[in-house]
């Protein structure tokens, strides 16, 4: 079975990763999407943040975070001191996988062997960046890059000692803060989602 290694540019650049990566058949994702959403943000960034793939409006932007969980990630960014635009925001898997629901497409979680086969972007891109810091929002980006047994509720908003990285940090995915029951829990959980990011504005301070 193949995987993004194989679509790997020879030079290997931010912008020829991306122009390669829109052309990649390394796992089935491709075929139901509109276009791979790859990373954003400067090559000089300091910090990124990685989420876990593209949802319905990032599929059709072509850009990452834009969407309902974009914009729960600009709202915590901004309490915490963190310019969205000095970041570099990815995802662990690059195409939107989803299933029918009536007139909707919903997302569905990618498989471990799906997000096996789209590491190799993800592990360009940081190898590229060398950022001071790394963020995880949710388990999958915690524990594509982490480790299987990693758990963000016990784990979330500690700084972590990484070989790739400085400083990793896990914390929830802005997803589900968005799908809390009531306005109370939806606020509780963007003050701890906050919280975790002001640590990390620590770090980049
Ligand atoms: N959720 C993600 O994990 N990534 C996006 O880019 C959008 C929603
Ligand atoms: Fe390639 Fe990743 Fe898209 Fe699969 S999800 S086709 S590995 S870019």
């Amino acid at each position: 079975t193949g995987s993004a290694r194989d679509f790997l540019p020879e030079r290997l650049s931010l912008p020829t990763l991306r122009s390669a990566a829109a052309g990649c058949h390394g796992c089935p994702l491709y075929r139901n999407a509109t276009q791979t959403v790859f990373g954003a943000g400067p090559s000089s960034a300091r910090l990124i943040l990685v989420g876990e793939q593209p949802g319905n409006d990032e599929d059709i932007a072509g850009a990452p975070f834009v969407g309902p969980a974009g914009r729960v990630l600009d709202q915590a960014l901004e309490q915490a001191g963190i310019a969205r635009d000095d970041a570099y925001v990815t995802n662990v898997v690059k195409h939107f996988k989803w299933e029918r629901r009536g007139s909707r497409r919903l997302h569905k979680k990618p498989s471990a062997r799906e997000i096996g086969a789209c590491l190799p972007w993800l592990e360009q891109e940081i190898e590229l960046i060398r950022p001071q810091v790394l963020v995880c929002l949710g388990a999958t980006a915690a524990q594509a890059l982490l480790g299987r047994t990693f758990r963000v509720t016990t784990m979330r908003g500690q700084l972590i000692a990484n070989d790739r990285v400085p400083h990793v940090l896990a914390t929830v995915h802005p997803s589900s803060i968005l799908r809390q029951p009531t306005s109370a829990d939806r606020r509780a959980e963007m003050a701890k989602f906050t919280a975790d990011l002001e640590v990390v504005a620590g770090v980049l301070n």
